[in-house]
């Protein structure tokens, strides 16, 4: 199993995060935690020293719709003394819902929380980033397959891909690995909350995301999946 000294899990609370941060426990020596919620990270940290009590845990909350958030200062504020193995950007939202009418702020904050944050974690921790490194950003379907009803979300989306995609580009020579993982609907809280519970029985499983990542994990650090397009075969290319 490749090890890594470090690990960082943005959106690490959710249905997707959650399990990643758990598949990484035994990868790394320290992981640091970040969601918006601080009594769901404290339920997190605990469950992952179930997972490795060796593990060294920071969590803290962070949430990418405050405008007042310096995300400059704060990854600074950590020190990071060492690179940085793994970057999994598992935070997001999802609107499913006519254009029409959607706020200014509206279209802020997605963009905010989906992209721009992600972008701004990146930015400032790239030089934290070694060859061998692996950044994991959590795009969607909707990505390469736009829908109406989810405009702001499918525009987010391709905002994320275009950003994995060509930041894939720009760091393979210098060896550090992105890899943009698209799932259909997953059975995690937010699609629980946002579809019916027809669409929510037919996701696929938290757990075979994971598994693909832990594939990517245990591959070879000089071999790079820049994309994977991943989902429930029941309506895969369907509605
Ligand atoms: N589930 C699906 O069907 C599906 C399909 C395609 C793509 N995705 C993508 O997968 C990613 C994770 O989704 P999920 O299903 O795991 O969702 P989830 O269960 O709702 O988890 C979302 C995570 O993002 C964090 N978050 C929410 N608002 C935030 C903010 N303003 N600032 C910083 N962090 C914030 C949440 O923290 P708190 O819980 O502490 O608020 C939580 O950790 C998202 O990017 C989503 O678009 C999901």
């Amino acid at each position: 199993m490749e090890q890594y000294h470090f690990a960082m899990v943005i959106g690490a609370t959710g249905g997707i995060g959650y399990r990643v941060a758990c598949e990484l426990a035994n990868r790394v020596k320290k992981i640091y935690l970040f969601a918006t919620t601080v009594e769901k990270l404290a339920v997190l940290e605990n469950d992952l020293h179930q997972i490795n009590n060796r593990l060294s845990i920071h969590a803290e909350p962070l949430n990418f719709a405050d405008d007042d958030l310096n995300l400059k200062l704060k990854i600074e504020a950590l020190n990071l003394e060492n690179s940085i193995g793994v970057l999994a950007n598992c935070a997001g939202t999802y609107l499913s819902r006519t254009f029409a009418g959607t706020t200014e702020d509206c279209i802020h904050k997605h963009f905010s929380i989906n992209a721009m944050g992600p972008m701004q974690i990146v930015a400032h921790t790239i030089d934290y980033l070694q060859p061998g490194s692996l950044i994991i950003n959590i795009g969607s379907s909707l990505s390469y397959q736009p829908k109406s009803n989810r405009v702001l979300a499918s525009a987010v989306k391709h905002a994320v891909r275009g950003f994995s995609l060509s930041l894939a580009e720009e760091l393979a020579e210098s060896g550090i690995r992105v890899c943009l993982l698209n799932p259909r609907s997953v059975a995690t809280p937010l699609l629980q909350k946002n579809s019916s519970s027809a669409a929510y029985q037919q996701a696929m499983p938290v757990e075979d995301l994971v598994n693909a990542i832990s594939m990517i994990l245990n591959c070879d650090r000089k071999t790079l999946f820049s994309e994977i397009n991943v989902g429930a075969s029941q309506g895969f290319l369907g509605k």
